[in-house]
C-alpha cells in the first residue's frame, strides 16, 4: 500500500522538504568541519612527524618483563596459567597428574553434568554456535527468552537480560545507566568490573569501608554535590574474602537516602539462602527492595556471561542503551542453554546447595582449628587462607602443588602487600576427606615456610634490589 491519500500527497511533500533541508544542514557541518581540520592541518602536522611507538618499548610491558626476570632471581617460578588437562570442578589433572582442586568456581558441580552437556548440545545442533551478532540485527533465539525468565523469577522480579561477560555486565550497566552528574558509592573491595564500570560513566566516585554501613551513611550524609543520581554498589558475597554484605542495613539505608542500590552476586547465586537464590533469600528479605541484581553465569551456572535483573522499566532501558548489549554480539545459544539448565538443577535439587554450604563451613572449621587465618570468610563459597607475604603466598601454592593440589595465590597489587592469601573455592562435590586432606597440607607446608622465615625478608641483597624495583615500577604504574 502506498499510503498517499488525499492528504497523503501533501504530507509526502512536507517530508521531502524537511529531508531536503536536513540534508542541507549535514552538508554545510561537514563542509565547515573539513575548512577547520585543513586549517589545523597547515598549523600543526606534528602527528606525520612522528613513528608509532612500539609496545616493547611501553613501561606495561617493561614491567611484565621485570616480573618475569624478578621470578626468576628470586627462584619462584609463576604460579598462573597452569595447564588442565580436562574439565576441572572438585579435582582436576594437571601435566598428567589428578590433582584436589580449590581453584575453580563449580560450586554446584554442575560443569560436567550430563543434563546440562545435553541441554548444550541441543542448542549446539539448532542455533550453530554463535548468535553471530546483536540480537538487535540478529534477532532472538527462544532461549535467550528462557534464561532470562528464569533469571527474573528466581529473584522474583519483572525482567532479567544477559550479556556475553559478567565483567562487561558491570561495565556497561554502570556505564549506561550513570554519569558526569551522578555519583557512585561503593565497598573498598568491590570488583575491577564495577570500577571500569564507574570511570566509563564519568560519574563522581566513592568508597566506604569494607562492609562498614556507618561508614557508608557518613559519607551518604556527607556528600556535597546536586548529584542527578546516586548509586551504592556492592557484593553479596566478597571474592576476595568470603563475607557475606550486610543487606539489611543497605536497605534500610536504601529507603531512608533514596539511593539505587545495585548487588553483585557472582559469588552468591547458588550460594547463599537454604535454596541458592541469593542474599535477598539469606536475609529473608523482598529482592524487590534492591534495584539492580547483578551476577555472572561463569560460577554457579558454568557457562559464560553476566546478567542483571530488576524491573521491567530497567531491563528495557539497558536492552535500548547499554552499548554492551546493543552493539555486542548476543550471547551465544549454547551458553545460554548450559546456564538455563544449571538454574533447572539448581531449583530441583536444593541438596547440592545444603553440600556446598556443609563444605564450606567444614572447610572454615578446619582452618581454624588448624591454626589457619581465615580473615573475615563466613565459609560458603570463598575461604582466604591469609600468608601476609606475597612471596610466601606464592611459594606455598608450588609446594601445595607437589602435595596434590592446586590452589592459587592472591598477591599484590590485586591486593595490598602484607595481605596476600591463597583463596580456596568450594563446590558441592568436595568431600569432607578432600577438605581435611588440604587443610592439613596447607598448615604443615606453611609453617615450613615460616619457620624458614621464607618470605621478602629472606631474600638476599641482589634478589631484594630485583624486588624492590619490580614492586616500586608495579606501585607507580598503578
Ligand atoms: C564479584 C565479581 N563480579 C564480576 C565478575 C566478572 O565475572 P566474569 O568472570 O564472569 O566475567 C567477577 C569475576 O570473577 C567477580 O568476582
Amino acid at each position: 500500500m502506498s499510503g498517499e491519500g488525499r492528504d497523503g500527497g501533501g504530507a509526502a511533500k512536507l517530508n521531502a522538504q524537511a529531508k531536503h533541508e536536513l540534508l542541507a544542514k549535514m552538508r554545510a557541518a561537514n563542509e565547515a568541519a573539513g575548512r577547520n581540520r585543513s586549517e589545523r592541518a597547515s598549523v600543526a602536522g606534528v602527528l606525520s612527524a612522528r613513528a608509532p611507538t612500539k609496545f616493547i618499548d611501553l613501561p606495561e610491558y617493561r614491567r611484565v618483563e621485570l616480573q618475569r626476570s624478578a621470578s626468576a632471581a628470586i627462584g619462584v617460578s609463576n604460579p598462573f596459567f597452569r595447564h588442565h588437562d580436562r574439565a576441572a570442578g572438585a579435582t582436576t589433572e594437571i601435566n598428567g597428574r589428578e590433582l584436589l582442586n580449590f581453584a575453580s568456581y563449580d560450586y554446584l558441580d554442575t560443569n560436567t553434568s550430563p543434563q546440562v552437556a545435553s541441554a548444550a548440545r541441543e542448542a549446539i545442533e539448532r542455533y550453530g554456535l554463535s548468535a553471530s551478532a546483536s540480537r538487535l540485527v540478529a534477532g532472538e533465539r527462544p532461549i535467550h527468552a528462557q534464561l532470562e525468565a528464569n533469571l527474573a523469577s528466581i529473584y522474583g522480579v519483572e525482567a532479567a537480560v544477559c550479556f556475553v561477560s559478567g565483567y562487561l555486565t558491570n561495565v556497561t550497566t554502570i556505564g549506561c545507566l550513570m554519569g558526569p552528574r551522578d555519583l557512585v558509592i561503593h565497598d573498598e573491595f568491590i570488583h575491577n568490573s564495577a570500577l571500569a564500570g564507574i570511570k566509563q560513566s564519568g560519574a563522581a566516585r566513592r568508597l566506604f569501608r569494607h562492609n562498614d554501613v556507618k561508614d557508608l551513611e557518613e559519607v551518604l550524609r556527607t556528600v556535597v554535590g546536586d548529584f542527578r543520581r546516586i548509586l551504592v554498589v556492592a557484593e553479596g558475597i566478597y571474592s576476595m574474602d568470603g563475607d557475606v554484605v550486610d543487606l539489611p542495613a543497605l536497605v534500610d539505608l536504601r529507603s531512608r537516602y533514596g539511593f539505587w542500590l545495585m548487588i553483585d552476586e557472582a559469588h552468591s547465586l547458588g550460594v547463599l539462602g537454604s535454596t541458592g537464590k541469593g542474599s535477598f533469600e539469606h536475609f529473608g528479605i523482598d529482592a524487590a527492595d534492591v534495584d539492580i541484581w547483578m551476577g555472572t553465569l561463569s560460577k554457579a551456572t558454568s557457562s559464560c556471561g553476566g546478567y542483571v535483573a530488576g524491573s521491567q522499566a530497567l531491563i528495557d532501558i539497558l536492552k535500548a542503551e547499554a552499548g554492551g548489549f546493543v552493539y555486542s554480539v548476543g550471547l551465544a545459544p549454547v551458553l545460554a542453554a548450559a546456564a538455563n539448565e544449571s538454574l533447572n538443577i539448581l531449583r530441583s535439587e536444593p541438596s547440592r546447595v545444603a553440600k556446598l554450604h556443609h563444605n564450606g563451613s567444614r572447610f572454615l572449621e578446619y582452618a581454624k582449628s588448624a591454626g589457619l587465618n581465615t580473615g573475615r570468610s563466613q565459609g560458603y563459597s570463598v575461604v582466604p587462607v591469609l600468608v601476609g607475604d606475597s612471596l610466601r603466598a606464592v611459594q606455598l601454592s608450588h609446594d601445595l602443588l607437589e602435595d596434590g593440589i592446586n590452589v592459587l595465590p592472591i598477591i599484590y597489587p590485586a591486593i595490598p602487600e602484607g595481605t596476600a592469601r591463597l583463596r580456596f573455592f568450594m563446590t558441592s562435590r568436595h568431600t569432607d576427606d578432600q577438605l581435611a586432606l588440604a587443610v592439613e597440607a596447607t598448615a604443615r607446608r606453611l609453617k615450613k615456610l615460616e619457620t624458614r622465615n621464607f618470605g621478602l625478608a629472606s631474600l638476599n641483597i641482589d634478589q631484594m634490589m630485583q624486588f624492590s624495583a619490580l614492586m616500586q615500577d608495579v606501585a607507580t604504574s598503578k
